[in-house]
């Protein structure tokens, strides 16, 4: 008889949800990570910035501005109505792809003035509110690799597996003005620093859901390794239980 061998990431403790979270600062690479070691366990990946992103476009184009107090209405009209979904890349190695209703957003909420617009959407507690349900909703059955800035604190505090995905502003900075200018993007270095410094502070000190690190939280930093070294370290960790 063939030995049985235990398949990745199934050996999970029984009170846990068979759920990887990897939660960090922004541009730290948790999509590139999260993406293939989503593929390496065969799971799903969820992008939640990409969920916050969407918002934070739906309430521009509306012309909804989130802080005003006169706008509230139109914000909670526009969550209750809020057709959004994600698919699977087209190809492997691309960004997960985003639709609201009919049209496809992924190329626009990835536009770096969308950052910003997300960012504020995201502090606002009816709007987190809404996605959290949604996204504890796709990982209520399991197999999921979740990303984001509090997968494993709020969404899923009963994860099996949880990381905190971390590495100083200048490095990120770096990574992002290579990934823009691939893109073919002009990009200003000084300005994209002093928005990612103004990005965490937005995540870190907004009151609901701000960017910490879970207790129970493997911390990795990986300003001086890189993206291989990364995901072999987390399925390390999945495998091992
Ligand atoms: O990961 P990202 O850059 O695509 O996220 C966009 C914004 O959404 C970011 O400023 C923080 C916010 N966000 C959040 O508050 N909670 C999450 N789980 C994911 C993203």
């Amino acid at each position: 008889m063939s030995e049985q061998m235990p398949e990745q990431g199934t050996n999970a403790a029984p009170d846990k949800l068979r759920v990887v979270t990897i939660d960090g600062p922004s541009g730290v690479g948790k999509s590139t990570v999260s993406r293939r070691v989503a593929a390496e366990l065969g799971f799903t990946y969820l992008d939640t910035g990409a969920m916050y992103r969407a918002v934070g476009y739906a309430c521009a184009q509306a012309g909804i501005e989130v802080d005003d107090p006169a706008h509230q209405e139109a914000l909670n009209k526009l969550l209750a109505e809020l057709d959004l979904r994600l698919l699977p890349p087209e190809k492997e190695g691309d960004e997960v792809r985003v639709f609201l209703g009919d049209e496809e957003v992924s190329a626009a909420i990835r536009m770096p003035e969308m950052s910003m617009a997300a960012s504020q959407v995201s502090a606002v507690p009816t709007v987190r509110a809404r996605l959290t349900v949604m996204q504890q909703e796709m990982g209520k059955a399991g197999g999921l690799v979740a990303d984001g800035r509090d997968t494993g604190t709020v969404v899923f505090p009963q994860a099996a597996w949880k990381f905190y995905l971390d590495a100083s502003p200048e490095e990120r900075c770096r990574r992002r003005v290579a990934q823009l200018r691939e893109r073919g993007q002009e990009v200003d270095e000084q300005e994209t620093l002093a928005q990612i410094i103004e990005r965490d502070r937005n995540d870190q000190e907004r009151t609901i859901a701000p960017l910490v690190m879970a207790a129970d939280a493997l911390h990795i930093d990986s300003s001086h390794i890189n993206a291989d070294e990364v995901v072999a370290r987390m399925l390390e960790v999945v495998s091992s239980g």
